[in-house]
This record gives structure tokens, C-alpha cells and sequence, in this order.
């Protein structure tokens, strides 16, 4: 039985050490490889850093991997999700990560498939491989998450980034909490603090910029107050702690979430987080062939 990965909340503390553990060997070996699988992307919403580096994690691990164009599948002449799943399944294929703009598809739940599934960002719910490699960088940045005041800061309500963050931070010991304006401030998650930007800058181990996810609501957002209200503007980024770090999932919209200063100062971790991306899809990847509950141990 392959292992799947839907929900962040799939993964205990165990299993997420476990995880990170194998990403930071993956990371560091020259040579990968040996792997035996066969994989799909399936991507029905625009990416650059997942798709891509699921792509090279695959590639790393030796896996074999087939093009899935969904523009010219025939996802396009109305066959189901679960129908293309069942015929990924007939053709072989072990794996497979989903893209998609909707919340976690409702007909996959209690599906008989056997296959692995990967959820590689859906609608507003989840993507836990980001929350993952997010966690990762700030095990590089700081050795242990134990107490880490983490701020994650804008649109909030529409994001699968901060819902998959909250539980993998949390389980590693991480306080989170959220910061934005009200119209981004979710209904759920009503136990995280919300707390004033301003006063959070100063104070944080962790700034998490989020981008104003437009394509998900009709708010009709003024972008230069929105910068000047919630970005990470230069005056911010002065009073920000010098041993802080400042993070961002990408894409980024400069000037509006984030200014170009900061993008570029010696505490952005954006690109490694970036370069972790590989690391942790190459273990998520491994796992999900290996099935069983808890895994093996990648050797550096
Ligand atoms: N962080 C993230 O999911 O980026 P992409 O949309 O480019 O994959």
C-alpha cells in the first residue's frame, strides 16, 4: 500500500521529523538515484516552483516520469478526476501530484485507487510539501523550531500555505500567529492570535510574507495602501529583528506584499526555500513509494 499525502494533518510530529530528516540528506548527496516508480504531475492550475521541482525530484530519485498536459488530456472533453486517476492506475503509474484550484477534490475522498497521491496545492485547503520545506529552512536557520515566534502575515483566509504551516509548525513546537487586514482574517482558525503587524516586526523569529491571492476572491484590493498597511515596506524591514528571518512561498508581487529591499537583505531565506523544495519532494516522493507507516531513514 503506496503512502499519500492530502493534508498536512496526515503527518504526526514523527513522520514530519522524519521527513525533514530525509530532505537535509537528499539535499546534501551529490549523487541520488535508485529509485523505481513510476510518476505523474498532474497540474491543473498554474506553477513554477512545484511543478518544477517535483520534476527534478523525481528525477534525482532515477523515477520514471510521464507528461500529463491537461490542456490536451481528456480532462478536457469532461472525463472525471477520479476516471483519469483509474487511468493513470490501468497504465502503471505509482504516483501521482495533483495541482488543483479547487479545494481537495470531494470525489477522491474514500476513492479505491491504488496509487500515491501527493497534494501539490488545492484551492484555499492545503499544500503540505511547502509547509514542509518552510520548516525546513527554519531548521536550518535557527537548529530547532522548540518556541519560535513565527508572524505569517496577509491573506490569510485564502491561503492552503498558512492551513498547512499551522499544523506542521505547531507539531515541531513553533508559536503561530497571523497578522493582516480584517477582510483577509479567517472565520476557522479562531485560536491563532491575530496580531498588529507593527508591533510584530519587532519581536518575530519568523516573517512570512503571503501574496494577495486575487484569483480566489472579488475583493478588489488598492495595492500601494496595501503595501504601505501590510507589506513589508523598508520602514518595517529597519525594525526588524537582526537575527530574524523573512519568508515568502512565492510567487512574489514586489512592492505590494514585500518591497524589493527585502527581497534582497541578508535575512531572506526565499530562495532557499526554493532550493529545499527539491529535498523535501524527493523524500515526500520516496515515502510515498515505500508505503508503510513510518518510513525509512535516507542516509546522507
Ligand atoms: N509556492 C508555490 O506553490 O509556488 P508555485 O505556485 O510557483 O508552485
Amino acid at each position: 500500500m503506496l503512502n499519500s499525502l492530502v493534508s498536512s494533518r496526515d503527518l504526526g510530529r514523527h513522520t514530519i521529523e522524519l521527513l525533514l530528516r530525509n530532505a537535509e540528506a537528499y539535499g546534501n548527496q551529490e549523487q541520488t538515484g535508485g529509485s523505481d516508480g513510476t510518476v505523474v504531475h498532474l497540474f491543473f492550475e498554474n506553477s513554477t516552483r512545484t511543478d518544477l521541482s517535483f520534476q527534478v525530484a523525481a528525477q534525482r530519485l532515477g523515477l520514471r516520469t510521464l507528461n500529463f498536459d491537461v490542456a490536451h488530456s481528456s480532462a478536457s472533453k469532461g472525463e472525471s478526476l477520479l476516471d483519469t486517476l483509474e487511468t493513470l492506475e490501468a497504465l502503471g503509474v505509482d504516483v501521482v501530484v495533483i495541482r488543483h484550484q479547487r479545494d481537495w477534490p470531494k470525489e477522491l475522498a474514500g476513492a479505491k485507487l491504488n496509487l500515491g497521491l501527493v497534494n501539490a496545492g488545492s484551492g484555499t485547503f492545503e499544500h503540505p510539501t511547502q509547509a514542509l520545506l518552510d520548516a525546513l529552512t527554519m531548521r536550518q536557520s535557527f537548529g530547532n523550531l522548540k518556541g519560535l515566534k513565527i508572524t505569517i502575515v496577509g491573506d490569510i483566509r485564502h491561503s492552503r500555505v498558512a492551513r498547512s504551516n499551522l499544523h506542521i509548525l505547531t507539531e515541531l513546537g513553533a508559536n503561530v500567529q497571523f497578522a493582516g487586514p480584517d477582510i483577509f482574517r479567517p472565520n476557522d482558525l479562531v485560536e491563532v492570535p491575530w496580531v498588529d503587524l507593527d508591533a510584530a516586526v519587532e519581536e518575530t523569529d519568523v516573517l512570512m510574507m503571503l501574496r494577495v491571492q486575487h484569483e480566489r476572491h472579488a475583493e478588489r484590493i488598492d495595492m500601494r495602501s496595501y503595501h504601505e498597511s501590510y507589506g513589508l515596506t523598508e520602514e518595517r524591514l529597519a525594525r526588524l529583528r537582526k537575527d530574524a528571518i523573512i519568508m515568502h512561498p512565492g510567487p512574489v508581487n514586489r512592492g505590494v506584499e514585500i518591497c524589493t529591499a527585502a527581497m534582497e537583505d541578508p535575512r531572506s531565506q526565499i530562495l532557499r526555500q526554493v532550493s529545499n523544495g527539491v529535498g523535501v519532494r524527493m523524500a515526500v516522493l520516496d515515502w510515498c513509494l515505500q508505503g508503510g507507516k513510518h518510513g525509512k531513514l535516507v542516509s546522507a
